[in-house]
């Protein structure tokens, strides 16, 4: 069998023209993995740390040659001779070579692009893709998209004060039909922009980036782009929130600067109920901030009837705070970052958590990306049912949307869409 010979590291820049690691597994019959890990902008304080040079004469502070270091003096050392088919064996040794519980050692993204080359690189020895390799031939279940087509928050300064305003094609038969649907409605959306409002920017995960009076209008507008697309919205597509509110919230209270309004937690989640009766709202992430648990919790009470209540920031893909999730009833469902934890084996962990449970999981990149593809084929092999990757706009998104194209097409009549049912938790 074939054994690891060498994991090399280099610098590359991301979709914001920042650093990120780019790490190379190389086997001992000539195979090869490589991944490059993304970068969060709007990073909860529980997750796993981005080692980065702090060297403000390199990419102000940003450089990756600490974290390349870390590769090839610590980590290629101890993985050489290791099997690449044993991936709890190499998370294992990867944790254990870092020690530390947030990954700061090492740094995440070494360890994560590590983790992930060696899967690649793995699947590249036995001749089949890595959607494949990891659910050992089973999967063929194919995840509903949540496009990110209007941006705001951290992501696009001046837009409105909830991070994202995402469209999902709940009709669609295919990945493909969605895939087409949330490129149609995005299209609409910028010609009703620039009819209305004059001008917009774009945000970092490609969404549009307009300067609205109010947060509602985001969709409002995002509704018209619906129909004049020719989709019904609440039956053919909803909306799904990123409020990223970790990033509103300021001593106790929740600042929307857009209204000009401070909201408590509990007015905040009133806000929500108005919306939901409003509008065709399945999803909402990151309602409230990332120790808010009280808040959560009512949120939960208030609306976890009838729409998908993601944590992100909340749980920051790590089992213990899904536990604590689980055990208070503060939500129904989880956002999965694999560099938020820092690898494959506990990015799997936390799904099967969540599943346990009887929630749901969302796939998801992170607002700074890559030509990397490594979560489409996850969202697959492990069958999440939901990926985010951003507007279908941008390649560093589409990159991702693209494979799940091309894997359906490679798995034809043995596809399966998961479509609404993925969205359980919804009352659609
Ligand atoms: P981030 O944003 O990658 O900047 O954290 C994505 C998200 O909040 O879901
Ligand atoms: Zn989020």
């Amino acid at each position: 069998m074939s054994i690891i010979q060498s994991v090399h590291a280099r610098e590359v820049l991301d979709s914001r023209g920042n650093p990120t690691i780019d790490v190379e597994v190389r086997l001992s019959d000539g195979a090869r993995g490589s991944a490059m890990v993304p970068s969060g902008a709007s990073t909860g304080s529980h997750e796993a740390v981005e080692l980065q040079d702090g060297d403000p004469a390199r990419y102000h502070g940003r450089g990756m040659l600490r974290a390349i270091s870390r590769v090839h003096d610590v980590i290629c050392p101890a993985l050489r001779g290791v099997s690449p088919f044993d991936q709890s064996q190499v998370d294992g040794m990867l944790m254990e070579l870092d020690g530390t519980p947030d990954k700061s050692r090492l740094g995440a993204n070494s360890i994560l692009g590590t983790s992930m080359a060696t899967a690649r690189a793995a699947a590249a020895s036995l001749g089949v893709p890595l959607y494949r390799y990891l659910s050992q031939g089973s999967a063929n279940l194919l995840p509903i998209p949540m496009f990110n087509v209007l941006n705001g928050g951290r992501h696009a300064r001046g837009s409105t004060d909830f991070q994202e305003f995402m469209v999902v094609p709940m009709s669609a038969s295919t990945f493909a039909e969605a895939l087409r649907a949330g490129a149609e409605i995005h299209n609409r959306l910028l010609r009703l922009i620039e009819d209305r409002y004059m001008y917009t920017g774009v945000g970092d995960e490609g969404g549009f980036a307009p300067s609205l009076p109010s947060n509602a209008h985001a969709v409002e507008i995002l509704l018209q782009a619906i129909q004049t697309a020719g989709y019904e919205p609440g039956r053919d597509c909803g909306i799904a929130l990123d409020a990223a509110a970790t990033e509103l919230h300021r001593r106790g209270t929740y600042h929307l600067a857009r209204e000009g309004i401070w909201l408590t937690s509990e007015e905040l989640v009133e806000y929500y109920v108005d919306w939901v009766e409003q509008y065709p709202i399945i999803s909402i992430e990151d309602g409230l901030s990332e120790d808010d648990w009280d808040g959560w919790e009512l949120l939960y009470r208030r609306l976890g009837s009838k729409v998908q209540l993601v944590g992100d920031d909340l749980y920051t893909t790590n089992v213990d705070r899904i536990a604590r999730g689980v055990q208070t009833q503060a939500s129904n469902s989880v956002l999965i970052k694999p560099n938020q934890i820092g690898t494959l084996t506990e990015t799997l962990e936390a799904i099967r958590l969540t599943r346990q449970a009887g929630w749901s999981t969302v796939m998801s990149h992170r607002s700074g990306e890559t030509e990397d593809t490594t979560i489409a084929d996850l969202s697959v092999a492990w069958e999440t049912g939901q990926i985010k990757s951003g507007a279908p706009c941008r390649s560093e998104r589409l990159a991702k949307y693209n494979r799940i194209l091309k894997i359906e097409q490679e798995m034809g009549a043995d596809a399966r869409y998961a479509g609404r049912d993925a969205l359980r938790h919804a009352a659609v």
